[in-house]
């Protein structure tokens, strides 16, 4: 599945004709994301630093005159879900379905006019890797609906009716950063994020510098109960400090209030303090090419992410360490979203792109006895841009 963008989008308008009978009316494309610094952030109002990647999800679709929406999803078995617009509920047997559902439901809340829609959808981004590829769903689903029904949906609302879709119908409590990266990305760059006021600002990555990840292939399990945990154990001691949320605390009042905290709370907001202002400093190490001080804050993110937050494993860490041992402080290298599994991010010089995928190649899976699975990436345009 690494069709590039022109072929996908052939892709689902054959087989649109082959599931419809006749051509789709737009055809339309979000992508997945690779966070480059502060993870665990966007749920506590702060700061992160995602770009949108060359793998995602294509949609082709045409309206219909009733309400009734029907999908075909080549790259989940192929099957083809339908339901009214007027009685929308969770679908325990395809899963998947519920994306398009949640995201259809929460876009009905702002814009309750819109029709039936016949929909394909394919798509590349690796499901499961901390990628989004359900934020590059959800914002496929609502670019194709903006198209079709000229819906007045800017992409920051389309990220935030993204995000209702995963908070208040799929159960899972997550931030606002892949939704909106997926929908506001710019080509070349990496965008600091502002979680809290929404805002956001271009940073550009370095020409001589590649986007690479790295899926661990390690199976991620439990994901949303300990995500929705951490989400809670931060919020508890924002509550402590009768803040909003940890955007409001600073290092010096969390050390000064340690005695009062639990230890594990105090470690989960250390770790979302110390990753705002990594993030919010690699914006302007990128702006300045600054390829210590961006490598320094990756490092010392990963770190922060495995002993304080807890959230990496064996293999995340591995790869950290191989990679890091070839690109040293000319590069970065971190792990990347949610955690638990999944991939690890790494800001490679171009010419040690081969090394670096020769070590990776080599050793890990003699290490951990998994096949790593390497994507090349570039940075691309969000769906809403
Ligand atoms: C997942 C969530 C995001 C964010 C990251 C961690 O990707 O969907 O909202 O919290 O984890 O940074």
């Amino acid at each position: 599945m690494t069709e590039s963008l022109s072929e996908q989008k052939d892709l689902v308008q054959i087989l649109f004709e082959q599931q419809f009978q006749r051509s789709s009316a737009i055809v339309c494309h979000a992508p997945g994301r690779v966070n480059l610094i502060g993870d665990h952030t966007d749920y506590n109002d702060g700061f992160v630093l995602p770009a949108a990647i060359n793998y995602g999800t294509t949609i082709a679709a045409s309206q219909r005159e009733d309400n009734v929406v029907r999908v075909y999803a080549h790259d989940c078995d192929q099957q083809t879900c339908e339901f009214a617009l007027s009685e929308i509920v969770f679908d325990e047997q395809m899963m998947w379905s519920n994306y398009v559902r949640g995201t259809l439901q929460a876009l009905m809340k702002k814009h309750p006019d819109i029709k039936g829609a016949n929909l394909v959808v394919t798509g590349n981004v690796p499901q499961g890797a901390g990628l989004s590829s359900s934020a590059s769903f959800e914002i496929a689903i609502l670019k194709a609906f903006t198209d079709l029904y000229q819906l007045t949906l800017d992409g920051v609302n389309a990220a935030l009716i993204g995000q209702q879709a995963e908070n208040n119908f799929v159960g899972c409590n997550c931030g606002i950063m892949d939704q909106l990266i997926s929908a506001m990305g710019q080509q070349g760059h990496a965008m600091l994020l502002d979680c809290r006021d929404l805002s956001f600002e271009d940073a550009p990555i370095p020409d001589d510098l590649t986007l690479f990840i790295v899926n661990s292939n390690v199976k991620r399990g439990l994901v949303d109960s300990e995500y929705n945990l951490r989400r809670e154990q931060c919020e508890a001691v924002a509550s402590h400090f009768g803040v909003t949320a940890l955007r409001d605390v600073t290092l010096a009042q969390l050390n000064a209030a340690k005695e009062q905290i639990e230890p594990v709370l105090f470690q989960r907001a250390r770790h979302v303090i110390s990753e705002n202002e990594r993030a919010v400093n690699t914006l302007t190490a990128l702006k300045n090419n600054d390829m210590p001080t961006i490598s320094a804050a990756m490092k010392a993110s990963h770190i922060s992410l495995r002993d304080d937050f807890e959230v990496t494993t064996k293999e995340m860490d591995g790869l950290v360490e191989m990679i890091d041992d070839v690109i040293g402080d000319k590069g970065g290298v971190r792990m990347t979203g949610g955690g638990f599994g999944g991939c690890v991010v790494a800001l490679v010089p171009t010419e040690l792109v081969a090394q670096v995928e020769h070590v990776v190649n080599n050793k890990y899976e003699s290490r951990y006895a998994l096949k790593p699975s390497i994507y090349i990436c570039t940075a691309r345009q969000g769906a809403f841009r």
